[in-house]
Order: C-alpha cells, then sequence, then structure tokens
C-alpha cells in the first residue's frame, strides 16, 4: 500500500493555480491512516518527546494520534481568538497581508522537548511562527515533523535551524 494513492490532487484549490492535496481520502481508510501514523513515528527515530504541538487545523488529524503513539501530551496552536485561557502569540506574513496563531501560555514548560506537527510544510511560514511561539515559552523544538513537503516551495529554508521530516515529497 502506498499512502500517496490515498491523497488526491484538486485543482484550483483554493485558489486558480494551486494544485491541493487533499488529504480526506487518506483519513476515511483506518489501514492508511494507521500507516501514515507509523510512518510519521518512524521520522522521530527514538528521541525524546515531552509534547507534540499541531497546528490548526489540519495537523490536528494526525498530531493526536502521533501523541498518543509517543504517549505523550498534545497541545493545538489555534488561529486567534479560539482558545480560551491566556496565550501567547505569533504574527507571522502571508502572501498578502499577515495572520496570527496563538497557543496556551502554560501548555509548554521550560526545557519541554517540543515536536511539532503539521499535515503539509509548503512556504514554511506556518511552521516558523510556530517555532517561535514554543521558543517564547522556553521550550526546546526538537523535530518538526510533515506527512507532506511540497519541496518546490522551498519552506526548509525558513526552518534551516531545525531538523525538517516529511513523509512524502512532492
Ligand atoms: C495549510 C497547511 C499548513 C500551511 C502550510 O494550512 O495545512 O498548515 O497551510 O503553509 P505554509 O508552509 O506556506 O505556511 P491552512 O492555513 O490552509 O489552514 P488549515 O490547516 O486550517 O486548512
Ligand atoms: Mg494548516
Amino acid at each position: 500500500m502506498q499512502l500517496s494513492d490515498y491523497i488526491r490532487d484538486i485543482q484550483d484549490f483554493p485558489k486558480q493555480g494551486i494544485l491541493f492535496k487533499d488529504i480526506t481520502p487518506l483519513l476515511l481508510s483506518t489501514k492508511a491512516t494507521h500507516l501514515a501514523v507509523d510512518e510519521l513515528y518512524k521520522k522521530i527515530e527514538g528521541k525524546k518527546i515531552d509534547v507534540v504541538v499541531g497546528i490548526e487545523s489540519r495537523g490536528f488529524f494526525f498530531g493526536t494520534l502521533l501523541a498518543q503513539k509517543l504517549t505523550c501530551g498534545f497541545v493545538p496552536v489555534r488561529k486567534p481568538n479560539k482558545l480560551p485561557a491566556e496565550t501567547t502569540s505569533q504574527i507571522y506574513a502571508l502572501e498578502y497581508g499577515e495572520d496570527k496563531l496563538e497557543i496556551h501560555t502554560d501548555a509548554i514548560k521550560k526545557g519541554d522537548k517540543v515536536l511539532i506537527h503539521d499535515d503539509v510544510l509548503a512556504t514554511g511560514g506556518t511552521a516558523e511562527a510556530v517555532c517561535k511561539l514554543v521558543e517564547k515559552l522556553g521550550g526546546e523544538v526538537v523535530q518538526c515533523n510533515f506527512l507532506m513537503e511540497l519541496s518546490f516551495l522551498s519552506g526548509r529554508e525558513k526552518l534551516k535551524n531545525h531538523e525538517v521530516k516529511a513523509v512524502i515529497t512532492y
């Protein structure tokens, strides 16, 4: 079984000219979902992880499953004004304008070894902002871990001070 067989291309979504990698067929298959978690887990190579940070929203699917497999906690990073307790935020640049991501300030303890997970690494702006959030709270980013990497967008360059792993590279 090939994981990539469960990822479908959608032309011109969300905008004209963009080829969207849709993981919903993968999520519909228990076998493929198990395999995806196993493959993500293998990329961690036995490193000690205290907490998995998953990025809203598509980073939640496998982030929580991965935390279960690692037997550690899961922390959601969310879009603005979604988290109820005190938050720490990070602004980051989009193609046009900017956006903001938030994390609960008490979710990461100083010295925590953190795995950041998201479904896809594209330009790297999102993951870079999350690295900054984790570091603001005193956490150590052990790895940025993705199901897919769109290597032609060079997201790794923004994450060059961190270890970056992806299961599928396009
Ligand atoms: C997508 C994707 C990653 C991010 C990657 O999320 O799920 O989180 O973009 O892009 P970047 O590397 O260029 O920053 P999106 O913001 O579309 O939101 P969603 O996960 O809620 O669908
Ligand atoms: Mg996302």
